[in-house]
C-alpha cells in the first residue's frame, strides 16, 4: 500500500531518518515504536506526503508521491487520515464543526448530509451528542477521540496515528486503543500507528516496526519482536532502564562540555 525506498531525512546535522527502506501493508495495522528522538514522527510525515524526504521515494500505491505536484498530492491526501501527536483542533470551532472541517472543505456535499456523515463518525467514537462542546471542554481522552473521529470523516485509505494514547490515563488509553483495533477489523483499515506505549502498541498490530537513532532495528508480528534475541530490542519491549540504549544521544563526554563551559567562563 505505502511503501519507502531509501526514505531519509535529515534537519542540518541531525539525522532523524536514516536512509531506509519500509513497507505498510493494505488492510492491517503496523505501529512505529521506539524512544523518543528515534525518529518516528518524522517517518510518518515523510509517508504520508507532510514532509519532504532529503533522499528516496514514497510510493502510495502505484504513485511517487515525492515526485508529485502539491497539487496533485493534496487530492491524494483526501485518501489519507491524520491524528496528530497533540490532537491538532482548531480550538475556535466546535466539536461538529472540526469533524466536519475535512468534509467542508474537500466536498461539495449538502450541509444535511454532513451533518449525517459527522453524527455517525461521533457515534462510532462515543462522542455522539457532544457536537456543541468547544475544544477547551474536552478531556485529553475525549479531543484525541474527536481528532481520530475527524481523521475518519472522509473514509480514508489509511489513517496515520502519531501517539495515540500519549498523555491519557491508562482507561482513556485503553479506550483509544480499543477503538483503533476495532475500527481496524471492522473497516479493512489501513493505519499506521506511532508510539512509544510497547504494551498498546504489541496488542493492536499485525505488524511492528522498532526505530532507534533513525533506523530499524527490528520488525515483524508482535511475536517476532516479543521473541527477538536482539538486546536493544528486548531493552525497549521491557522498558529497562539499563541496556544498550543510552538515555542521552550526546556525542561528546559530559566532562568536556563542562570543562568547556568552565574555560569559556
Ligand atoms: N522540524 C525539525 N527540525 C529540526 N530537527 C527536527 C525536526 N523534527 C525532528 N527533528 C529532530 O529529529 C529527530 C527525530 O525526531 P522525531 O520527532 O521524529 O522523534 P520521535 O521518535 O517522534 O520522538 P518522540 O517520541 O519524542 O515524539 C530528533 O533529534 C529531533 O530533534
Ligand atoms: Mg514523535
Amino acid at each position: 500500500m505505502i511503501r519507502g525506498e531509501h526514505l531519509g531525512k535529515s534537519f542540518g546535522d541531525v539525522v532523524a531518518v536514516r536512509p531506509l527502506d519500509i513497507h505498510i501493508p493494505a488492510h492491517a495495522v503496523t505501529a512505529i515504536m521506539g524512544g523518543s528522538g528515534s525518529g518516528k514522527t518524522t517517518l510518518l510525515r515523510l509517508l504520508s506526503g507532510l514532509e519532504k524526504p532529503t533522499c528516496g521515494h514514497v510510493w502510495f500505491g502505484e504513485e511517487d508521491i515525492t515526485a508529485m505536484s502539491e497539487q496533485r498530492l493534496f487530492k491524494l491526501r483526501e485518501q489519507m487520515g491524520m491524528v496528530f501527536q497533540y490532537s491538532a483542533l482548531l480550538n475556535s470551532l466546535n466539536v461538529y464543526d472540526n469533524v466536519a472541517f475535512p468534509l467542508h472543505e474537500h466536498t461539495s456535499l449538502a450541509e444535511p448530509v454532513i451533518r449525517r456523515v459527522v453524527s455517525m463518525k461521533l457515534e462510532q467514537v462515543g462522542l455522539r451528542g457532544f457536537e456543541a462542546l468547544m475544544p477547551s471542554e474536552l478531556s485529553g481522552g475525549m479531543a484525541k477521540r474527536v481528532a481520530f473521529a475527524r481523521a475518519m470523516v472522509m473514509d480514508p485509505a489509511v489513517v496515520f496515528f502519531d501517539e495515540p494514547t500519549s498523555g491519557l490515563d491508562p482507561i482513556s488509553a485503553g479506550v483509544i486503543t480499543r477503538l483503533i483495533h476495532d475500527t481496524a477489523s471492522k473497516v479493512q483499515m489501513t493505519a499506521v500507528v506511532v508510539t512509544h506505549d510497547v504494551q498498546a502498541g504489541l496488542s493492536i498490530a499485525d505488524h511492528v516496526i522498532l526505530m532507534w537513532q533513525g533506523e530499524i532495528i527490528a520488525r515483524g508480528t508482535p511475536e517476532d519482536i516479543r521473541n527477538s534475541t536482539d538486546a536493544r530490542v528486548q531493552q525497549f519491549v521491557q522498558g529497562r532502564p539499563d541496556g544498550p540504549i543510552p538515555f542521552s544521544r550526546s556525542t561528546t563526554p559530559y566532562i568536556d562540555d563542562l570543562l568547556q563551559a568552565e574555560m569559556r567562563a
